[in-house]
């Protein structure tokens, strides 16, 4: 585990933080935030949908997979699994990987509930148990992307599980969100910190152990490591709040919908 920086005040603050810190951190966040993350947002998200956003932005609407009928498809950081199982009713063949086991439990209970089962494999992003060349979609909705400190990485190991033509699409935090405060109210629209300050946001015990780290690309970043990794970028998406919609999710809400985009998803393919 790195060594923790905390410049800021005592429960959070900017860290340079390593893959596995970033890991243990996370995983025991997720373990024990899986019921309660269930609680507050499963009704949302729904039991056998793919959601791509708290905008409410659905695959259903929008098609950013392509077909998956009859595609093997892997879905990374899945949480409840409610993506993948949105995807088998659609004909695919699925495979849901996540880091956390309290997750997995949350997508197992889901399982057995919804009468979908699909398949659960616990993994690390970073290192996928799956075949090179073997996925023909890879998808995450706010999956491991924003968690893991290596993000370059990510994208290497996803381009490696596609096969040639094989598409990756993923959601996450917008950059631009890195500046505000995390309010969804008009608290949330001043810019208070460095767009360009790359180092984790990790809240920490009182011991200063990381117990929660999210990792900050910049838009040039996150293009340049989807570059790096082989992969090509066919789109970004920002979506816009839609109107009527008066759910807030953290940060994300109507008014600061109206202003600047919160979630970025970029649609990226595996060249031929
Ligand atoms: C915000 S949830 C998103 C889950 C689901 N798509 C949803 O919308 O509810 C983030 C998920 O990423 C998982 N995660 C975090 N770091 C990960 C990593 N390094 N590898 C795989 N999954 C990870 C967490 O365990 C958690 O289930």
């Amino acid at each position: 585990m790195s060594a923790v920086n905390i410049s800021t005040g005592p429960a959070y603050g900017y860290t340079d933080i390593d893959s596995d810190g970033a890991r243990a951190a996370n995983r025991h966040y997720w373990d024990n935030e899986a019921a309660a993350y269930y609680a507050e947002h499963g009704d949302f998200l729904g039991d056998v949908d793919f959601c791509w956003s708290p905008e409410g932005l659905r695959e259903s609407d929008v098609h950013l997979l392509g077909d998956v009928a009859g595609r093997t498809v892997l879905e990374v950081g899945c949480g409840g699994a409610q993506c993948a199982r949105w995807l088998a009713g659609q004909g695919a063949t699925v495979i849901a990987t996540d880091l956390s086991t309290g997750q997995l439990a949350q997508a197992r209970a889901l399982n057995e509930r919804t009468g979908v089962p699909v398949p659960l494999v616990q993994a690390d992003a970073i290192t996928l148990p799956v075949r090179s060349g073997s996925i023909d979609i890879a998808c995450s909705a706010f999956g491991a992307v924003p968690f893991v400190a290596d993000s370059a990485a990510l994208m290497s190991e996803v381009a490696r599980v596609l096969r040639p033509g094989g598409r990756w699409v993923f959601s996450t935090t917008h950059p631009f969100v890195w500046c505000l405060p995390d309010a969804p109210d008009a608290n949330g629209l001043v810019v208070f910190h460095s767009y360009f300050d790359r180092r984790a946001y990790t809240e920490h015990s009182e011991g200063g152990e990381p117990v929660y780290v999210e990792a900050h690309r910049t838009m040039g970043d996150r293009i340049r490591e989807i570059v790096a990794a082989g992969l090509l970028l066919i789109d970004v998406i920002e979506p816009e709040w839609p109107e009527g919609h008066d759910q807030e999710w953290g940060q994300w809400g109507p008014l600061r919908g109206q202003f600047v985009p919160s979630t970025s998803i970029f649609v990226t393919a595996r060249p031929h």
